[in-house]
């Protein structure tokens, strides 16, 4: 698999020290632009791509380039015409619930952490365990967090047009699934899609991941790593946006999106040091 060696810090630091010359080369804005959303460094993607289009604004008219713009969070919507690929959509919002939600998601999942399972992921056959796709545990009783995360999430999707940003033409998906998921040290999930042909994965339209940890923050990695289109129907992988897991941050995509989450590092084995989700997928409607 192939990753960017380069950090959120460095590609931070690139993106700023360019920003604050009075002018520049605009093809080396575009270029760190790239740099930029595979380090995770999103809002400076979106600020170094600004830049790029100040200096070259007919290049909006590259489809390519006009997908970019709208998958960092410009206002173009409608998917250009003649692109077959490109970066794959997604919706990420930060600060997503309120001081006092978080905290009480953050005491629900401490005092359930003793019950977690294993995730396992099962052959095809169902005959066993593939260890090699998959680590992380889910907790089991998550009745309490759903209902304090779901009234969040519904209204924000729908208020925000969340399904038609990522190209949808409904956004009546009413059935979901939902689970709490820890990945402590040494978790990952290899790329895969949400909604491959397997009858239980059947219907899954969109996923949500909502980011927490108990503070202070004591992993590294885990990020989410989002691969873009080759073309209509494959993916690259090659080209990809990075999304960090940050504290009380949300992300919508497309569940047929090939991703992967990136290795887990903690700083001890205690289980709240580890990087929780809120996580599922909502439903085509009537597709099953
Ligand atoms: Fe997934």
């Amino acid at each position: 698999m192939m990753t960017l060696d380069i950090s959120f810090e460095g590609a931070a630091k690139l993106a700023q020290s360019a920003l604050s010359k009075p002018a520049g080369h605009a093809v080396a804005f575009r270029e760190l632009a790239e740099i930029c959303r595979r380090a995770g460094a999103i809002a400076e993607a979106r600020a170094v791509l600004g830049r790029f289009l100040e200096l070259d604004p007919p290049a909006i008219q590259n489809p390519y380039i006009a997908e970019l713009a709208t998958v960092l969070g410009g206002e173009l919507r409608q998917k250009p015409t003649g692109l077959e690929g490109g970066p794959s959509r997604f919706v990420r919002v930060s600060e997503f619930v309120n001081d006092a939600i978080l905290a009480q998601i953050i005491a629900l999942t401490q005092k359930g952490l003793s019950g977690a399972v294993s995730s396992a992921i099962y052959n095809r056959d169902y005959s066993g365990v593939e260890a090699t796709s998959r680590i992380s545990t889910v907790l089991t009783d998550v009745e309490e967090l759903r209902t304090l995360l779901m009234p969040e999430v519904k209204a924000y999707f729908k208020q925000h047009k969340v399904a038609q940003t990522l190209g949808f033409d409904r956004d009546d998906l009413k059935k979901y699934e939902f689970q709490a998921t820890c990945h402590g040290d040494g978790a990952f999930f290899k790329p895969h899609v949400d909604n491959n042909t397997d009858e239980i994965y059947r219907g899954r339209a969109i996923s949500f991941v909502y980011y927490f940890h108990v503070p202070p923050k004591r992993f590294s990695g885990g990020a989410l790593v989002l691969y873009d289109r080759q073309d209509g129907a494959t993916f690259s992988h090659t080209g990809f946006t990075r999304i960090l897991p940050q504290q009380n941050s949300i992300v919508f995509f497309p569940s047929e999106t090939l991703h992967e989450v990136e290795p887990v590092k903690t700083a001890s084995a205690d289980p709240e040091t580890a990087r929780f989700t809120l996580n599922g997928w909502f439903h085509y409607p009537g597709s099953d």
